[in-house]
């Protein structure tokens, strides 16, 4: 019988060693930048319930009506977080962290999951890191969302993404919005696209979200949240724009922009880069202030954003950017004889306990073997014992990449190699 092999399942993907130093690098960067804007790091279970993202994301979204991994187990019923901002505000409610004190600024990193169709840039197991501002209604709060993110891009050297900007307006703006567009596509039902006729009657807006084809030329003269937004939508939008124009932050207005999530309430925004193909987000989000109260919890005004990781580092690929990679090891020690390697194994505890990052081979190979494993390391050097070493208490240090070597004791050895 032949034996069965097993693979990851179709979208989800293995970080191997050589990759995960990136994403070291990378959580390391997202956290340089949570510490300088005082975030506080967030960690909730992979696992909620279902109802929780039914409620939070929304019933009609494609997220909740055909891309959730659920499962149940007696009366309860999983799902696969696809998304942190539901959680993070389930988690706000259940401990109570309004009573905590001030206003909470959260940031997560994690794996998501959405059954989608994979391709590049759309996988079924994904990661995002992403930040939220719980208890503040103020513009000043969506822009500090907005400098939080575009920091980790400009940190990692991406910096010809475009920052598209929206206003979605709040309930009493969507009423004569939603109504206008309805008037607007009406005589034209039968031109739109399936999809976006299941979404005439609930959910108009998602319409001008629709990539697809027959839709376009209808979506071109489509009216515009802009026109509809209440005055105090307004004004907090114009702060928005006028705190970004302060900083320098450059954005375009993208009246049609309305994210596929449900629980946006005024300011929605994406970061795109042509250098993705055609799954072009790089992040997105926006201020939900409706979403806690939605949930069970107090009238909490929230914003927030999140970001894809695999998207991040695809383009970096295509703009020639490379991560430092961090996993090369100062020393590794080459040894010849059970007694050789008796003393490595004590010596390396000696150069780990003074913060050196030193190895050896673990598989009882030959000396030449052990010197091309050192070098396929990148290790900066080598120290070489053998039984003469150990008799005269003198061994060779190798470096690495001058190839030159030399006998010292190991005091000096350890002088050297600092
Ligand atoms: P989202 O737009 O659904 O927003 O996802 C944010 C980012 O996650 C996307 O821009 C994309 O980079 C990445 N992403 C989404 N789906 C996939 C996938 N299947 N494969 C690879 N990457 C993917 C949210 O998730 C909101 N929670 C953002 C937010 C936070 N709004 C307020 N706070």
């Amino acid at each position: 019988m032949s034996k069965k092999q097993f693979t990851t399942h179709h979208g989800m993907v293995d970080i191997l060693p050589g990759e995960s130093e990136k994403w070291v690098y990378l959580e390391s960067v997202i956290r340089d930048v949570a510490k300088s804007f005082h975030f506080d790091e967030i960690r909730t279970p992979i696992l909620e319930q279902t109802e929780l993202i039914a409620r939070g994301v929304g019933q009609l979204t494609d997220i909740v009506s055909k891309e959730m991994f659920t499962f149940s187990r007696g009366d309860d019923n999983y799902v696969l977080r696809p998304e942190c901002t539901a959680p993070v505000a389930r988690a706000f409610v259940e401990h109570r962290l309004d009573q905590r004190g001030g206003i909470q600024k959260l940031f997560y990193i994690g794996p998501m999951f959405r059954a989608e169709r994979p391709q590049k840039g759309r996988q079924r197991q994904f990661h995002q890191f992403g930040a939220e501002i719980l208890g503040s209604s103020n513009p000043a709060a969506d822009v500090e969302i907005i400098q939080f993110m575009m920091a980790v891009y400009d940190k990692i050297g991406i910096k010809n993404a475009t920052l598209q900007l929206n206003s979605v307006g709040d309930p009493s703006c969507r009423l004569a919005y939603k109504n206008a567009l309805q008037d607007y596509f009406r005589p034209h039902l039968d031109e739109l696209s399936e999809i976006s006729k299941t979404r005439f009657d609930k959910n108009p807006m998602r319409i001008l979200d629709s990539k697809e084809e027959e839709d376009q030329p209808l979506l071109e003269y489509a009216p515009l949240i802009s026109d509809f937004l209440s005055d105090e939508c307004r004004t907090h939008f114009d702060t928005v724009k006028h705190y970004l124009d302060n900083l320098g932050i450059n954005y375009t207005l993208n009246p049609r922009l309305v994210r596929g999530l449900d629980y946006y309430t005024r300011t929605a925004f994406e970061l795109t880069s042509t250098d993705l193909g055609s799954q072009d987000a790089l992040g997105g989000g926006g201020r939900y202030d409706l979403l806690i109260e939605e949930i069970g919890g107090p009238k909490t005004p929230a914003v927030g954003f999140a970001s894809g990781m695999e998207r991040l580092f695809i383009a970096c690929d295509a703009l020639g950017i490379e991560m430092p990679v961090t996993s090369i090891p100062d020393v590794y020690i080459v040894t010849r004889g059970a007694k050789a390697q008796e003393w490595a194994v004590k010596t390396l505890g000696l150069l780990r306990h003074q913060g050196k990052s030193a190895t050896m081979d673990l598989g009882g190979r030959s000396i030449k073997a052990q010197l091309k494993d050192a070098n396929r390391s990148n290790a900066k050097w080598c120290i070489i014992v053998g039984e003469t070493e150990l008799e005269t208490s003198m061994f060779t240090l190798r470096n690495m990449k001058e190839s030159t070597e030399n006998q010292y004791p190991l005091n000096e050895i350890f002088e050297l190699i600092q």
